[in-house]
């Protein structure tokens, strides 16, 4: 009898557990399958916003604006993706670009709806981010005037105003015709870009588009050090806004 009860305790103490961890799986399913609802349901909110509000400019599926009149820049580009932080992506959708047409949406939409926006066009990126640095980068700006004015106003003006299809690339090869290089003296660039993006830009550049990257080691045309690229980060931050 005494045998009989303790396998009785032995096997009630089995069930137990196994009740027990039956029951925390169960809950970790459920909250796996919970966060998974509200990511899929923001980037299809997303993608639905996106397509009444971005798509006329940037393209349905984020290939950019094909003519001069919808010339929003490709937004699925991964060298674009790997450098932008979600942040970057939903503080130009607040502020817009307003000196190169893209209009503000901050009064028209929600600070949810943005972060919807900015989870779709996020959800293009296929490849792991790229380190982007945090905080200040400092150079100097006299030197980078320089070198900007060498290297950059071709394509993106004298005052960083932006170009036109004419100075975009085109001019260099065939296939970047419906480039333009965007405003770098535009108020909502200066409110989204943080140095750290700003530097990452020139670093690995765009492929796929007229910006090479400038960094010795990199495979530009140019190759910069590390210093003269802090420099004309330095001098964009202080370049006057061109509205
Ligand atoms: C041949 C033309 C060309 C030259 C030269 C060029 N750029 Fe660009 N740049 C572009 C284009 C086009 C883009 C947009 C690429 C894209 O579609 O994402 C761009 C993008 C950028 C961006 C990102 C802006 C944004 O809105 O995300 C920065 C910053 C930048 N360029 C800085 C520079 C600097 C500084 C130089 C000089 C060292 C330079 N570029 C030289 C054409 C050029
Ligand atoms: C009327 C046209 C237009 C509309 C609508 C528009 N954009 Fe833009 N967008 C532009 C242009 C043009 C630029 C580039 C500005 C420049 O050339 O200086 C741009 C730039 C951007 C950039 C910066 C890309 C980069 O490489 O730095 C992002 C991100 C962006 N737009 C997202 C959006 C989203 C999301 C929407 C919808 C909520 C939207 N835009 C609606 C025209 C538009």
């Amino acid at each position: 009898m005494k045998y009989q009860k303790k396998w009785g305790v032995v096997v009630f103490s089995l069930c137990c557990a196994i009740m027990l961890l039956g029951v925390q799986a169960w809950a970790g399913g459920i909250q796996t399958f919970a966060r998974d609802t509200s990511w899929n349901d923001s980037y299809s909110k997303g993608m639905a916003l996106y397509k009444d509000n971005c798509a006329a400019c940037h393209g349905e599926n984020g290939e950019g604006g094909a003519s001069e009149d919808a010339s929003g820049l490709p937004l699925n580009l991964q060298s674009f993706l790997t450098i932008a932080p979600k942040d970057f992506i939903a503080k130009t959708i607040v502020y817009g670009r307003a000196s190169r047409g893209m209009p503000s949406f901050g009064g028209d939409l929600s600070a949810k709806q943005v972060d919807q926006l900015a989870t779709y066009v996020k959800g293009w990126q296929t490849q792991p981010s790229k380190e982007v640095e945090a905080g200040a980068v400092v150079g100097d700006p006299f030197e980078g005037e320089k070198w900007f004015a060498g290297l950059c106003v071709g394509c993106h003006g004298s005052r960083g105003e932006g170009g036109s299809s004419e100075t975009g690339g085109g001019q260099l090869l065939e296939s970047f015709a419906a480039f333009s290089a965007p405003s770098l003296a535009d108020p909502g660039f200066k409110k989204a870009a943080s140095d750290g993006f700003i530097k990452a830009s020139l670093i690995y550049g765009r492929i796929g588009t007229p910006m090479s990257s400038y960094l010795k080691g990199q495979q530009g045309q140019v190759e910069l050090s590390e210093k003269d690229i802090n420099d004309i980060v330095s001098y964009i931050r202080t370049m006057p806004t061109v509205e």
